[in-house]
């Protein structure tokens, strides 16, 4: 008998008791439409072979990075990798970080100090609001890419906050919100920051290897490196690998060396991950790379106008990214639906509250440069039957 103390049985039994218990899935289930390998790089067998050659090409045979960055684990590839970042994001410094879990703990935790405002999207991903918990700064948050609730609570912060503390404000968003896939008004987000002096800070997880001419992100389609004050960008998505880095000045780089405790009390990465990323980045910024962001877009372009054929697009949160939400209110009927799609071989999975808010369950479609055009009409097809059903 396993044994936990009883307050904690008891919660998980409530959760047990509202259908919002979760559990590890058994592997994968069919023609992928729910991972966050958007171009297929993870099983790209070319990205494999070509991070196995800059190991061996470099002589690195070594299977963990054996301490901190700070310590032993600072392999030369991260010199490489982190120039490389800099270099294709078109920012002044990369810093590693072991995930973007990591990455937004480190940033949120340590930047904003105890006398500074931290202003968020409502939606924003649970890394960054834990990195918030753990600062000292106030923080609020403003209704989802709303800029008229943001400038009254940027005028708000300013009017209390402006008492001789040199009060800075922080102002955080993703550039395609994970759970929704929709994105704010960045051009007037920056000019807003730019008037009132609030440092921008943007999350791209899920703009890299969408957007931007090479795949390098929103910021970098718009042009707007320059107003950021950081980007946080992860490699376990469209780059199918690991990891994730910080964007911004080399002052910003030498901070969070400093100050980013889940930078600096963590084994590094290993090399296999650097090299990974390098070569996944290598192949995303070739004519095949290039190739994969095209099929991408035709898919989610096909994706959008089906849906519009099928009469099912008011169910969906509107969406030029890679990710699709049908929402489908309740736990209940979400996993029913999901349930059903799943027996027709299709990997869909549904996402419940408490991860979103409860009234706003929903089926996440995740596209990918490889899914054919059959398939997304065959599983829109079968989504249409299921909804009209409930
Ligand atoms: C917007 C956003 N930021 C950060 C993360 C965390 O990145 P990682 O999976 O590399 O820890 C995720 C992943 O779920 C995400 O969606």
């Amino acid at each position: 008998m396993g044994y936990l103390p009883e307050k904690l049985q008891n919660k998980l039994t409530e959760r047990e008791k509202i259908n919002t218990l979760r559990a590890l899935p058994k592997g994968a289930r069919g023609v992928d439409f729910s991972s966050n390998d958007y171009l297929g790089i993870a099983h790209n067998p070319m990205v494999f072979e070509k991070a196995v050659n800059i190991l061996s090409e470099k002589g690195i045979i070594i299977n963990g990075a054996t301490g901190s960055r700070l310590l032993t684990g600072n392999d030369i590839l991260f010199k490489e990798v982190e120039e490389l970042l800099g270099n294709i994001h078109q920012a002044e410094s990369a810093l590693i970080f072991n995930s973007g879990y990591d990455a937004n703990i480190g940033l949120f935790s340590s930047v904003p100090q105890r006398d500074d405002i931290v202003l968020y999207d409502e939606f924003i991903h649970a890394s960054i609001r834990d990195g918030i918990t753990m600062g000292k700064a106030k923080n609020y948050k403003f209704r989802h890419n709303d800029l008229n609730d943001l400038l009254s609570q940027i005028r708000r912060g300013q009017k209390n906050e402006n008492n001789g503390t040199n009060s800075q404000i922080y102002i955080v968003t993703e550039s395609v919100f994970s759970m929704d896939g929709d994105s704010p008004d960045l051009v007037g987000l920056s000019a807003m920051c730019n008037k009132y002096g609030c440092h921008l800070i943007v999350d791209e997880a899920h703009a890299i290897g969408l957007f931007g001419s090479n795949g390098g992100g929103k910021i970098q389609e718009l042009k707007l490196q320059e107003n950021v004050f950081a980007r946080i960008i992860t490699f376990g998505k469209a780059l199918g690998c690991h990891g994730a880095a910080v964007l911004g000045s080399r002052e910003l780089s030498t901070y969070l060396i400093n100050f980013a405790r889940s930078f600096i009390y963590t084994t590094a990465l290993p090399p296999h991950t650097l090299a990974t990323v390098m070569a996944a980045y290598q192949f995303m910024n070739s004519s095949a790379g290039l190739r994969e962001i095209e099929l991408l877009h035709e898919n989610i372009a096909h994706f959008n106008r089906e849906k519009e054929r099928l009469n099912i697009s008011s169910f969906f949160i509107s969406s030029s990214s890679a990710i699709h939400s049908c929402i489908i209110k309740g736990n209940k009927e979400v996993k029913q639906i999901a349930q059903k799609i799943q027996k027709e071989s299709f990997d869909i999975r549904p996402i419940l509250s408490p991860t979103v808010p409860q009234g706003e369950e929903r089926l996440r479609f995740c596209l990918h440069s490889f899914n054919s055009k059959e398939d997304i009409n065959s599983i829109l097809q079968k989504l249409a039957i299921a909804i009209k059903k409930l």
